[in-house]
């Protein structure tokens, strides 16, 4: 566990759109989670280093880059671009890289890479050490250093995404297809919310979280717009909700794509 500090930042502008009780307590909680997170960690022999490290501290080696620049103009720059600036694919630098990795780890991108590229039939057919030279060349042409040690599956873990100076991702953007798990309630004729949401994650590719039907909720409220159904059979549900978040954040609410209810209890 970490210490989410972009979650108190998000919440901390609901605080002052959502009254004083809720903020206050979501202030306590924040720091409850912190405390245990750190002990966690101390007590797991991960120490406060290990639990911090980022991609600002020097996590792939220089020749990672020139090899992974090689491999990189053989299997991706037809879709990605010489610049990584995306052609068919998508941008691998810049807003679109932050985006989809601000606050998630190196090995997530490992991961990504290693199963789904080169897109299409080609994916996951190259060597695994070919796939940490690419990573390294992509963090690389995202202006991170290069260190002593060289990137490893087993380095690549933990190892946070996050701009420089930054301690948490920022709040999703709004546009980002995101999910959020909460509970349901009628709020008016054909309006429904969803309360006690957790904060928004992105859409994953490879599949739900399967820990949605147990894990802690949080304190945000999402209205759902766009509801072209009635959801009256799932109030009172915790439901896993799945849409376009307005505002940055989700603050003005989610466009809803799908909703599952993950139990007939909430929270
Ligand atoms: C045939 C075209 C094609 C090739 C070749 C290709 N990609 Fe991609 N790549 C894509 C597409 C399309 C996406 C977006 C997929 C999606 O969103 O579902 C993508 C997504 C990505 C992403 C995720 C970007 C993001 O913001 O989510 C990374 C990283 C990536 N590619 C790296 C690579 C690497 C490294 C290679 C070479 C091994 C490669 N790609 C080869 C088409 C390609």
């Amino acid at each position: 566990m970490s210490c989410k500090q972009g979650r108190f930042v998000s919440s901390s502008r609901h605080f002052r759109q959502g009254g004083i009780g809720r903020g206050g307590r979501w202030v306590v909680l924040t720091t409850v989670l912190c405390a245990v997170g750190s002990a966690l960690a101390m007590a797991q022999g991960r120490g406060r280093g290990a639990a911090a490290r980022t991609v600002w501290d020097g996590i792939f080696m220089e020749d990672q880059v020139a090899r992974g620049a090689t491999a990189f103009s053989a299997n991706c720059v037809r879709c990605h671009g010489e610049q990584l600036e995306g052609i068919t694919g998508k941008a691998l630098v810049g807003d679109t890289f932050w985006r989809d990795f601000d606050g998630r780890t190196v090995q997530d991108l490992l991961d990504y890479v290693s199963k789904n590229m080169p897109n299409g039939a080609q994916a996951g057919t190259l060597a695994p050490d070919v796939y940490l030279d690419l990573v390294a060349f992509i963090l690389s042409r995202n202006d991170f250093p290069s260190g002593g040690a060289a990137l490893t599956a087993d380095s690549s873990v933990g190892v946070r995404i996050l701009r420089k100076g930054e301690t948490a991702p920022r709040p999703l953007p709004e546009n980002t297809a995101a999910t959020v798990v909460g509970c349901l309630a009628k709020t008016g004729t054909r309006e429904w919310t969803v309360n006690n949401g957790t904060e928004p994650e992105r859409v994953d590719p490879k599949g739900v979280n399967a820990s949605d039907a147990t894990r802690d909720l949080g304190n945000r409220s999402y209205p759902l717009l766009f509801v072209l159904q009635s959801l009256d059979k799932l109030v009172g549900h915790r439901v896993r909700v799945k849409g376009i978040l307005v505002g940055e954040g989700g603050s003005n609410g989610v466009n809803l794509t799908q909703i599952d209810s993950l139990s007939e209890t909430c929270p």
